[in-house]
């Protein structure tokens, strides 16, 4: 029978593995990978795949069924409610997010209220919109308004996907050459929420 397999929180080795790394790939070596080893993170896609296809889940649930330690599984969990299926359903003691996170930070404790059995309603407009200006201003305090501007282009634009203006936006992101034509942008784009139920 599979020992119990409960993250404790200490965790001084961890090892992150793709489903096709030639010497590893059938679960059986594993074992004396995992000897010495606190927790595995199961990337399910193939190297070859990259972030194309689909992660296969089957192989990471047999791959934590078949080692002693936490198992964190990876791949294609876009939303709070197929994190929890997946949770279930794999057997792994962990879900590791990927894209699903990028401009939806509200995804752990959107999560973490379906954990705990309670409702968990998606973000609305105004919500996002404020999370994108803390995100930015976080941004700028840590890595200062240079680097901060760069970085954040690649982010900004997904706390917007959907909304009405978006692709307009994501050009006027994509143009900016300073933090401040980035807020005037984001300042313009939400002008149009103002007093607009949606965005609450
Ligand atoms: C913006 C971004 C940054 C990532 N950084 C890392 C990283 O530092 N180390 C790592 O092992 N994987 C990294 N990954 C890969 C993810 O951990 C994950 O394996 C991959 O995104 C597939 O999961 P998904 O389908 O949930 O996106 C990153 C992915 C993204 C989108």
């Amino acid at each position: 029978m599979k020992p119990a397999n409960t993250f404790t929180g200490r965790c001084n080795v961890t090892v992150a593995h793709c489903r096709d790394i030639d010497t590893y790939s059938d679960p059986g070596n594993f074992i004396p990978v995992c000897f010495s080893t606190d927790m595995l993170a199961v990337h399910g896609r193939t190297v070859a795949q990259g972030y194309g296809g689909k992660a296969n889940w089957d192989e990471i649930s047999r791959i934590a069924a078949s080692v002693s330690i936490p198992t964190v599984g990876n791949g294609d969990v876009t939303s709070p409610c197929e994190g929890i299926g997946r949770l279930h359903a794999s057997g792994c003691s962990g879900i590791m997010i990927g894209r699903g996170i990028l401009g939806n930070p509200f995804f752990f404790t959107n999560l973490n209220d379906l954990l705990r059995g309670r409702e968990s309603e998606p973000q609305g407009h105004a919500e996002r919109i404020k999370m994108a200006r803390v995100h930015l201003n976080r941004a700028a305090a840590r890595y200062g308004k240079h680097h901060a501007t760069l970085e954040l282009k690649k982010h900004l634009v997904f706390y917007f996907k959907g909304m009405k203006g978006a692709s307009r936006l994501r050009v006027a992101i994509n143009n900016a050459n300073s933090l401040s034509e980035l807020v005037d942008a984001i300042d313009l784009f939400s002008a149009q929420f103002s007093g607009s139920k949606r965005g609450q």
